[in-house]
């Protein structure tokens, strides 16, 4: 299957399917860690966020931020965003079943937290300008068809001068077939690949479950794509730092081997103006 033109109404049609299968996920991954997450959110302060993204959130001076997070999930990293003191905080994703968690969640650590059930791409023109820090964190770029539509929504939402944070796997992870930790390390893919991953095996990537799953569609964006789109949607870089750091749920195979490439990212884009 080759990847839909980026005016192809066909995009939608993608993104509903792996929202489906998003959807499908939901109950599987609350088996898992609902229970645990609602204990841990009780806790005055409860943060799930690493030292980099505490760090730069910091930097970014969030305590007094309008924040939303850009395809939130469970909206655990959202909670931990609004114990650092955001003024407001609002969680978008298009998969209800993950948002009822997240409701759960907020209400667990007593914030008031907005979370908001839509397509990324077709978010409610009223939350235009409507904030000072956008969110993005693992495993969200990788589920957009088209790159540069996606930023030219997002930023939208920003106020003038307010900025977009990214901390996410680097793409060039996306060339490597993920496995445990000690398995060889196999070059499988093109860093250029535009052509879509499709995968029926399921968004169980905590326990693994098999089940019978709707087939989703994921795409590697090369780093400069993503940087330009958010130039493109009327952005600036102000900070760019590829890392060593293992932040996904996949990928122990090159952690292990200790090779020396770059395993994530952080990203400042700055709206002009
Ligand atoms: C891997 S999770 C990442 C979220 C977060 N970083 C985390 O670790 O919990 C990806 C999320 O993106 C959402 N998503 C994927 N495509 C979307 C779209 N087109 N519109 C809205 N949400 C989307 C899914 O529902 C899912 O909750």
């Amino acid at each position: 299957m080759t990847q839909p033109p980026k005016s192809d109404p066909s995009i939608r049609s993608v993104t509903q399917q792996n929202l489906r299968a998003w959807n499908e996920a939901a109950p599987i991954h609350a088996r898992h860690n609902l229970a645990d997450l609602i204990e841990a959110c009780r806790n005055p302060g409860f943060s799930c966020l690493d030292r980099t993204a505490t760090e730069m959130l910091h930097r970014l001076e969030v305590a007094s931020k309008d924040v939303a997070q850009i395809c939130c999930n469970n909206g655990i990293e959202l909670v931990s965003i609004k114990n650092m003191g955001a003024a407001r905080g609002v969680g978008f994703d298009g998969a209800q079943g993950f948002l009822d968690q997240a409701a759960q969640l907020a209400q667990a650590a007593d914030q008031d937290i907005e979370f908001v059930c839509s397509d990324i791409y077709d978010i409610a023109r009223h939350y235009n300008r409507a904030f000072d820090l956008l969110v993005i964190t693992i495993g969200v770029l990788g589920w957009m068809p088209d790159i540069a539509g996606f930023f030219d929504r997002i930023a939208k939402l920003l106020r003038p001068g307010s900025a977009i944070f990214i901390y996410e796997h680097h793409p060039v992870l996306m060339m490597l077939k993920p496995d445990r930790a000690g398995a060889p390390v196999e070059w499988e893919l093109s860093y250029f690949r535009t052509a879509p991953y499709v995968d029926d095996s399921g968004l169980d990537y905590y326990g693994g479950e098999l089940y019978e799953a709707t087939p989703n569609q994921s795409f590697s964006h090369k780093m400069s794509d993503i940087i330009m789109a958010g130039i493109a949607a009327g952005t600036e870089v102000e900070h760019f730092e590829e890392l060593p750091q293992h932040i996904s749920n996949a990928w122990w195979n090159v952690e292990s081997a200790d090779i020396g490439l770059p395993m994530s990212y952080t990203l400042i884009l700055r709206k002009r103006g």
